[in-house]
C-alpha cells in the first residue's frame, strides 16, 4: 500500500474542503484533498448563490475573490411579494450599508479549484471507499482507493467537509454525537435558463399556490424555484408548465415582464433543517453540510461553511503557528453559536413564506399578518436584513 503523509487530511472538494485547502495552504501549512468524485462532477452541481459580506471578504483573504468581484452583482436589496405586491427590502439602508454578493456557488468551486491546481496542491479525485482511522488518537489517517491502488494517508488532523451523505460524520461513534433534523413536506423544483432575470433583485413570493424564488446568475442568466410536493418528479413538469405555474405566482408586474427560454438545468431539491453536535472529536473536525443543512429559503447554507472553515483554518494555523490549542477547543462551540441562529432564520423565513399542504386558514391569516407586519414596521425589517446580510463572525 502507498502511504502519503500530510498535516492536514481534507474529505471532501466542495467548497468547504477547497477553501479551507486554500486558507491553510497560504499559511504554510500542507494539506491534501481526498474527493469522490471527479472534478467535473463537483463542478457540475447546481447550487445557490447569494454570498454575506463576510464570506466574500474569507475568498479575498483565499486569494480566490478577482472573478467573483468581476461578474458577482452586488445586491442592496430583495423583494418581498404576496396578495399580488411586491416590498422592497433595502439591505442596505436598514443594515448600516451592507449587502450580499450574487455569484453561484459552482463559480465559487471553479476558482477554489483553479486556484488549488495553480498551487500545485494534492488532491485526489475518484478516490473511493473513504475510511477514516485514529482520529481519537494521535495517529490519524485516511484509506482510500484510487485508480485500483490502495491508499493510506497519514496526518495530524482530519477535516471532515464531505457533505451530508459523507464518510467523516458516519465514522463517529454514535454515542459521541447528537443530531437535530426537520424535514419539510415540500420541495423546491428549481429551472436554470439563459434569459434576463425578471427583476434585477431577487423575488421572495408567497401564493397560496406556493413559495416562489426569482434569482439569477448573471443579467442573461436566470434561476427560479417552485414549491411543489415531494410526490412530484421534476420529469413531470414540462418548461411551459414551470413558466405558466410561475406566472399564475407572480405579480402582474412582474408576470408581464418574465421572459422565458428552454430550460438549461430543472431538478427537485428536499428541504430541511439538520444540526450535528459537537463539530469536534478529537483530531476530526466537521464543517459545512457535514456537520449542519439550512431550508435553502435563506440562502445560508454556503456561508455557513465558509464561517466554519474560517473558524477551523483559524484554529490550525493558531496550532501550527504558535502551538495555542485554544480554537480547536473552542472550535465547535464557535461555530455552533453561529450556526444555530442561521437555522433559526431560515426555518423562520421558510415557514413565512411557504403554506403548509391543506394549512388551515388560520395559519395562512397569522403568515398573512407577518408578512403584514414585517412590510409596515421598521424593526421587523431590520431584524430580517440583519440576519439576511449575514450575522457577525
Ligand atoms: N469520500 C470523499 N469525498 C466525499 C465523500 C467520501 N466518502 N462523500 C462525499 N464526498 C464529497 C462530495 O462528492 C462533495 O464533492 O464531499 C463534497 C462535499 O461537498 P458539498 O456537499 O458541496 O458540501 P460543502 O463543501 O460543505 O458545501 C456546502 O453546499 O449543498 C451546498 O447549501 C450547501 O452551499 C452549501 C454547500
Ligand atoms: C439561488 O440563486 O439559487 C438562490 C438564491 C437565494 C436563495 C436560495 C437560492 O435563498
Amino acid at each position: 500500500m502507498r502511504t502519503l503523509r500530510t498535516q492536514v487530511l481534507i474529505i471532501g472538494a466542495g467548497p468547504a474542503g477547497l477553501l479551507l485547502g486554500q486558507l491553510l495552504h497560504k499559511a504554510g501549512v500542507a494539506n491534501l484533498i481526498l474527493e469522490r468524485q471527479t472534478g467535473d462532477y463537483v463542478l457540475g452541481r447546481i447550487r445557490a448563490g447569494v454570498l454575506e459580506q463576510t464570506t466574500v471578504d474569507l475568498l479575498d483573504e483565499a486569494g480566490v475573490g478577482a472573478r467573483m468581484h468581476a461578474e458577482g452583482l452586488v445586491h442592496h436589496g430583495f423583494e418581498l411579494m404576496f396578495d399580488g405586491q411586491r416590498h422592497h427590502i433595502d439591505l442596505s439602508r436598514l443594515t448600516g450599508g451592507k449587502s450580499v454578493t450574487v455569484y453561484g456557488q459552482t463559480e465559487v468551486t471553479h476558482d477554489l479549484m483553479d486556484a488549488r491546481a495553480a498551487a500545485g496542491l494534492q488532491t485526489l479525485y475518484s478516490a473511493a471507499d473513504v475510511e477514516l482511522f485514529g482520529f481519537d488518537g494521535d495517529r490519524p489517517g485516511a484509506r482510500c482507493t484510487v485508480d485500483d491502488e490502495r491508499i493510506e494517508v497519514q496526518c495530524d488532523y482530519i477535516a471532515g467537509c464531505d457533505g451530508y451523505h459523507g464518510v467523516s460524520r458516519a465514522s463517529v461513534p454514535v454515542d459521541a454525537i447528537r443530531t437535530h433534523e426537520k424535514v419539510y413536506p415540500f420541495g423546491w423544483l428549481g429551472l436554470l435558463s439563459d434569459t434576463p432575470p425578471v427583476s434585477h433583485e431577487l423575488i421572495y413570493g408567497r401564493h397560496e399556490r406556493g413559495f416562489t424564488l426569482c434569482s439569477m446568475r448573471s443579467a442573461t442568466r436566470s434561476r427560479y424555484y417552485l414549491q411543489v410536493p415531494l410526490t412530484e418528479q421534476a420529469s413531470d413538469w414540462s418548461d411551459e408548465r414551470f413558466w405558466a405555474e410561475l406566472r399564475r405566482r407572480l405579480d402582474p408586474a412582474a408576470a408581464a415582464a418574465l421572459v422565458t427560454g428552454p430550460s438549461l438545468e430543472k431538478s427537485i431539491a428536499p428541504l430541511r433543517s439538520f444540526v450535528a453536535e459537537p463539530m469536534r472529536f478529537g483530531r476530526l473536525f466537521l464543517a459545512g453540510d457535514a456537520a449542519h443543512i439550512v431550508p435553502p429559503t435563506g440562502a445560508k447554507g454556503l456561508n455557513l461553511a465558509a464561517s466554519d472553515v474560517r473558524y477551523l483554518s483559524q484554529a490550525l494555523i493558531e496550532h501550527y503557528g504558535e502551538r495555542s490549542g485554544a480554537g480547536i477547543q473552542h472550535y465547535s462551540a464557535r461555530c455552533l453559536s453561529r450556526i444555530w441562529k442561521a437555522e433559526r432564520f431560515s426555518w423562520w423565513f421558510t415557514g413565512l413564506m411557504h403554506p403548509l399542504p391543506h394549512e388551515p386558514e388560520i395559519d395562512a391569516k397569522l403568515h398573512r399578518a407577518e408578512l403584514e407586519y414585517l412590510v409596515t414596521s421598521e424593526a421587523a425589517m431590520a431584524a430580517m436584513a440583519e440576519n439576511y446580510v449575514g450575522l457577525p463572525v
